[in-house]
């Protein structure tokens, strides 16, 4: 395979670069095996409604499909790796003085590729809070109870996710906001830039002059407001852009 082209003007802002922001979508991990959401067949949403499983409601009316649900995607997450992509954003972090890795994924793929600044948007899978009381629970008694628990009150136990109709972790929102509202050069990678308020991220970060890159094999709404947008797979496009960039071989 050839070598993905990425334009000179972007390798230079980048070796320049103080504080760069990445937001990242369930793209970035479909080459570790991880399904979309909204693409046709393959896609999440495709093959299971989210209002049966991605809702408070849903929860209330059956707790018991929303956590296997979830356990279920726990276990198939459990079997993948972080591939070229998230490792080449292990890069990136090592090289730029102020980085954020903005992502909407819950799978916790990019700590175990080994990023650090990173701001997950809508939680994470491997989380558990009380749906009650919504506090972060860590562990819980044994017990055939599905869902489990919450040892403190009594409650159902959820996973740590935000589910349709629910806000964001507002903590994590405004440092999110902050990244794109400061970064020198945002990347929009692996998402379909469609679900609110992450989508807004590129647009805040265009709004106050940086240079936004979308890495899509796909076009987004994004797509026709974004400086650059390199086509292809984010496995392949970012471990080219940082090989080109600061000469490594990633
Ligand atoms: P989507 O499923 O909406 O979009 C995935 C995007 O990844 C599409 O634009 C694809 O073209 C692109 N893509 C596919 N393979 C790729 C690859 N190898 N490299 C790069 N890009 C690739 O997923 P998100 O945008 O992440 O929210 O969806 C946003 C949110 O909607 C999710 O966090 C989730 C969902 O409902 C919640 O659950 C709250």
């Amino acid at each position: 395979m050839s070598e993905p082209h990425i334009p000179a003007a972007l390798i230079q802002r980048l070796r320049s670069a103080r504080r760069v922001a990445v937001l990242t979508g369930a793209g970035i991990s479909a080459e570790s095996g991880v399904p979309t959401f909204r693409e046709a067949q393959t896609g999440l949403w495709a093959r299971y409604n989210p209002e049966e499983l991605a809702t408070p409601e849903a929860f209330r009316r059956n707790p018991q499909l929303v956590w296997e649900w979830y356990a279920w995607r726990r276990e198939q997450v459990r079997q993948t790796t972080p591939n070229a992509g998230h490792l080449a954003l292990v890069e990136m972090e090592r090289r730029i003085a102020e980085f954020t890795l903005i992502t909407q994924n819950v799978d916790g793929l990019h700590r175990r590729a080994g990023s650090h600044q990173i701001l997950e948007l809508h939680g994470n899978l491997f989380r558990t809070k009380c749906f009650n009381e919504n506090r972060p629970v860590e562990s819980w008694p044994e017990s055939t109870d599905i869902p489990p628990r919450c040892p403190q009150c009594g409650g159902l136990l959820r996973p740590d996710v935000v589910w349709f109709g629910e806000m964001l972790p507002a903590g994590v929102l405004r440092a999110a906001e902050h990244a794109a509202a400061t970064a020198q050069i945002l990347f929009s990678v692996g998402t379909s830039a469609l679900v609110y308020p992450a989508a807004d991220l590129p647009l805040t970060a265009l709004t106050h002059g940086a240079t936004v890159v979308e890495i899509n094999p796909q076009p987004t709404p994004l797509s026709p407001q974004a400086t650059f947008c390199l086509t292809g797979a984010a496995g392949v496009i970012l471990p080219a852009l940082v090989a080109q960039t600061w000469g490594l071989v990633a």
